[in-house]
This record gives structure tokens, C-alpha cells and sequence, in this order.
């Protein structure tokens, strides 16, 4: 009896990533008869725990989608479990294909919101109101005290939200709902943040760097790079997005580093200093200096009394277009969990614990 206690808390710590209500299920094992402890073979113990963590898995993929079941509400406080309507004040073009939204929400809602809420790196949900649709935004410098909000959107060639947004003007409504953690920042956590974009994907690291990376005192010791990819010189972010955030790297050098990279370019850009290359192995390499050198066997041997220096705490944070997040960190996993690590960054070693697709 006490082995299969220990089985079952075996099976339970596989499944330590599903959600809180897969501890409410029915004991996994309560219905099968003691077995007699001495024929319990490590194979058959290997089977259950992997039988009970597919389980997991399964729980999971068919929690139920929240948004679909989403009300309106006109003045509760701002929730991601409700929509609440918000009016445009401006819709400009900043490019092909990219227009600059401003939104705003009254600011009496905004007063009634939990504050803690609005942490980097956080988005809302914005719904399309004629295929209710939802698809996920990062407001650029988060929201103000007048309700403020500032979107960089693309408009993609087939039915999206994005090519619906593009059609609003100043006046219209729209519904959101928000804020959810993208991915939550910690405080004094890594020695370098490494940040890896392409297209609109810069749009969290933009709230990230008015957050947190241009006020010194937040971290002071974590060291950021942003790389940034685009198509071509005319689709990188526009420059009231990019001057400041240029001006401050070559300000604060030893806080960030910024490297722009475009895929093609006819001239030489004559305000930006651009790479002419996709974010690939050479140019990871290249721009961050960073090759994972295994130890030697012998090095290990022969060189005990050298100090290594402490590994770095290095993040990876990786935001853009599917294909090219799964070149630089390897594909999403099934439901946009996170998968493997793989890609440019599996290839020089990294792993789940250092890498994040946003
Ligand atoms: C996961 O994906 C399946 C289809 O592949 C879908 O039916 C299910 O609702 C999804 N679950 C979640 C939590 O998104
Ligand atoms: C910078 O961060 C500190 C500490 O979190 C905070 O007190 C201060 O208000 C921030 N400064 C700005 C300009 O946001
Ligand atoms: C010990 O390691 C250092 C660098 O880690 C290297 O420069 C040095 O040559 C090594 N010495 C020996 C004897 O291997």
C-alpha cells in the first residue's frame, strides 16, 4: 500500500504544470487493486507515471477557451473575464501595413482597476466585432492616467483583427479585455536579457523598455539586447518607436545593446545602422559573443584549481512571426505552449529555463 502512495505522488509531481484543477480529479489509482509490492517492476512503475502525466495533458488541452463566453460590461473595472468598451482617438499610418492605433477607456474604469495588473509585460485582447474574433495586443508605453492606450497593428492579407482595426477611425468603438501577463518580468533575476524580434513582435519589448530597462534603478545589474529584425528598411518599427530606444543604447550602453537586422535593403539606411541578414546562428553569434563552451573532459581534470567564472543568468525572449520564432527557439508546442528549444538558440544549447517564446 505505501508503494503505491509513493506511485501515485510520482504520477502528480509529472503533472506539476497542469492547472489547479487537475488536483480536484478522482485519484488516478484509487480504483486499482494493492498490488503485491514485490512484483511492481521499475517498467511498469515508468508506464503508470507516463500513462498519468498524458492524462494531465489531456485535462488540460480541453480546458474550456474563456473569451468565447466573454460579456460586455460598460463600467465594471478593467478584467481579461469581461470585455469593456473603449473609444478610438486615433488611427494613423506608420508604414506598410501598420497603422498606430490610440485607444482609450474611461478613465474612471481605469480608476476602479487593480493596478497590479498592468505589470510588463501584459496585453489585452481586442475584439473584432463582426467575426468575433479576438487576437492578443501589447499597448506600447501601457496605459496612462487618462486611459490611454497606444497599439503599433499590422494588417494581415487574409481576415484578421488587425485588417478590421485598420477600418476605425476616431470616435469608434471598440471592446477589450485585459490586462493578462504576457510573460511576467522579475526583478534582479537575470545578469542578461536577450531580446529577439521580428515585425510588430517588438511590440512587448517596446513596453518592456519603458517599464523597466530605461529606469536604471529597476535591476540595475541586468544587462538587455534587443535585436530586431524587419523585411526591409521601410517596414522597421517607426521611428517614434525606435529613436528613443536607440538613443538610450548609445546613452547607456552597459544597460542595452541594440542591433537592427533587415532582410533586404536596396541602400544604405540613412538613419538607422542596419545588418543586412535574417537573425540566424552567424548573427546571434556574432552580435551577442556567446558560444557555450562545453568543458573538456581533461580541462575539468587537469584545470580544477582555475576559478570558473560563474555561468551567466541569460534569458531569451523571442517574439515575431511564427516561422521566424521557430528558426531563432524552435516551434510552439501544441496549443502555443512553449515546445522544445530549438532552433538557432537549441542549436547553441539553451534551454526551456533560459528561453521564452512570448
Ligand atoms: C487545445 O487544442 C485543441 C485542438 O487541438 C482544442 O480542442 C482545445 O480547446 C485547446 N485547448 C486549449 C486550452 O486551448
Ligand atoms: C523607477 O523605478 C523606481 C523603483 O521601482 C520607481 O520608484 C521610480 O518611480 C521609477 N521611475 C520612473 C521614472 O518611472
Ligand atoms: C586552464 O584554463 C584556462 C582557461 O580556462 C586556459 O587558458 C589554460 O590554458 C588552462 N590550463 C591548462 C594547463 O589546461
Amino acid at each position: 500500500m505505501q508503494r503505491l502512495a509513493v506511485r501515485s505522488l510520482q504520477a502528480r509531481l509529472a503533472c506539476l504544470q497542469c492547472p489547479p484543477s487537475y488536483w480536484q480529479r478522482p485519484k488516478l489509482f484509487s480504483t486499482a487493486a494493492p498490488p503485491n509490492p514485490s512484483q511492481i517492476s521499475s517498467r511498469k512503475r515508468v508506464v503508470t507515471v507516463v500513462v498519468a502525466f498524458l492524462g494531465g495533458l489531456s485535462f488540460y488541452f480541453v480546458l474550456p477557451d474563456p473569451s468565447r463566453a466573454a460579456p460586455t460590461y460598460q463600467q465594471k473595472p478593467l478584467s481579461a473575464r469581461h470585455f469593456t468598451p473603449a473609444t478610438v482617438i486615433a488611427n494613423e499610418d506608420s508604414g506598410p501595413d501598420t497603422k498606430l492605433l490610440r485607444i482609450s477607456v474611461k478613465p474612471e474604469i481605469l480608476a476602479r482597476s487593480d493596478p497590479n495588473g498592468f505589470k510588463a509585460a501584459w496585453s489585452v485582447f481586442i475584439k473584432d466585432d463582426d467575426i468575433q474574433v479576438e487576437r492578443p495586443y501589447t499597448p506600447l508605453y501601457g496605459i496612462d492616467e487618462h486611459g490611454h492606450m497606444l497599439f503599433w497593428i499590422k494588417k494581415y492579407p487574409r481576415g484578421e483583427v488587425g485588417r478590421w482595426l485598420h477600418t476605425k477611425v476616431p470616435g469608434d468603438k471598440i471592446e477589450l479585455r485585459g490586462p493578462l501577463t504576457t510573460w511576467g518580468w522579475k526583478e534582479d533575476t537575470w545578469d542578461e536579457v536577450i531580446m529577439i524580434s521580428g515585425g510588430t513582435g517588438i511590440t512587448p519589448f517596446v513596453q518592456l523598455f519603458h517599464s523597466v530597462i530605461s529606469n536604471l534603478s529597476v535591476s540595475p545589474s541586468t544587462q538587455f539586447r534587443l535585436l530586431h529584425s524587419s523585411k526591409n528598411p521601410e517596414e522597421l518599427p517607426p521611428s517614434s518607436l525606435l529613436k528613443p530606444i536607440l538613443r538610450f543604447s548609445k546613452e547607456n550602453p552597459d544597460r542595452l545593446k541594440t542591433n537592427l537586422f533587415v532582410d533586404t535593403s536596396d541602400q544604405a539606411s540613412p538613419d538607422y545602422d542596419l545588418s543586412v541578414t535574417r537573425i540566424n546562428e552567424e548573427a546571434v553569434k556574432k552580435n551577442l559573443g556567446i558560444y557555450r563552451q562545453p568543458l573538456s573532459w581533461w580541462k575539468t581534470f587537469f584545470n580544477r584549481s582555475e576559478p570558473e567564472p560563474l555561468p551567466k543568468r541569460r534569458l531569451f525572449l523571442v517574439c515575431g512571426p511564427e516561422p521566424m520564432v521557430a528558426a531563432v527557439a524552435g516551434p510552439y508546442g501544441r496549443n502555443m505552449s512553449q515546445g522544445q528549444v530549438g532552433g538557432v538558440l537549441g542549436k547553441l544549447g539553451y534551454t526551456t529555463s533560459e528561453v521564452y517564446k512570448l
